[in-house]
């Protein structure tokens, strides 16, 4: 069975209000990464680690998925073959959207990890340092469910193996900064996968991919997905 892969980043969540990283104006010009994104900016400064991520949870609450997020969902349910959706991002916008084949490979909001007893669990409000984990009891031992930098993305094994199988490979609004997403592009095509970028403008990574589009997400993937879906 042909399987799809497609590889997301922060552009298509920006059309519906989430900020990306490396625009203008985006999250890594407003605060310095090495004290929010990384596992020693959270043991010198915790608070200062979830009053950020706190904010983003609350942005998510406010805003809705888009016709990118839509297209690829139907994609997802309409294709005959297999299609993985592998997100960098942390928002929940894929899933509400009604894509079910989901790998969130930089964590989710959503939740929490407890690493004291190593427990991952829901959570909605905001987190604090004194927060007691709901399974261990123990207080100030909660951290976002969420990759830092200099940390092992989630599901590996599952995204390597995918990449290997893949026959089409998109990856749709990133900036091909960050590994190892920014390799996957070349492992698909190692193995024969057709590669598509689309984006707003090129990536730092473009020249790797057989085909690139230029435009808004929810603009150019729901008529990418209406292209594949009437040839499927
Ligand atoms: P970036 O902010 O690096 O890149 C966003 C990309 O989306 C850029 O190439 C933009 O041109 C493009 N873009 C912006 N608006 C768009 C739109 N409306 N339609 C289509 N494309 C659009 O975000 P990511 O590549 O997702 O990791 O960043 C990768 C990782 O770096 C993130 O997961 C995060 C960050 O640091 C961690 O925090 C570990």
């Amino acid at each position: 069975m042909s399987l799809i892969v497609i590889l997301t980043g922060a552009g298509v969540s920006a059309e519906s209000g989430v900020d990306t990283f490396r625009d203008q104006g985006g999250i890594w010009s407003r605060y310095d990464l090495r004290e929010v994104a990384t596992p020693e900016g959270f043991a010198a400064n915790p608070t200062l680690v979830h009053e950020f991520y706190n904010d983003r949870r609350e942005q998510m609450k406010a805003v809705e998925p888009n016709a990118a997020h839509r297209a690829l969902a139907l994609l997802e349910h309409r294709y005959k073959g297999e299609v993985l959706t592998i997100t960098q991002n942390i928002d929940d916008l894929h899933e509400r959207a009604g894509t079910k084949n989901l790998i969130h490979m930089h964590g989710e909001l959503s939740k929490v990890f407890c690493i004291r007893c190593s427990n991952r669990l829901a959570w909605d409000g905001a987190l604090s340092a004194f927060d007691n984990c709901p399974t261990c009891g123990h207080a100030g031992c909660l951290r976002p469910d969420v990759v830092w930098f200099g940390e092992s993305p989630y599901h590996m094994d599952i995204i390597e193996e995918a990449l290997n199988r893949a026959s089409l490979f998109l990856s749709i609004g990133t900036s091909g900064s960050v590994y190892p997403a920014a390799m996957f592009v070349e492992e698909a095509a190692r193995t024969g996968a057709r590669t598509v970028e689309l984006n707003l403008e090129p990536s730092e990574i473009s020249e790797l991919f057989d085909e690139r589009i230029k435009g808004p997400a929810t603009k150019i993937v729901p008529a990418f997905v209406e292209s594949i879906l009437a040839a499927d």
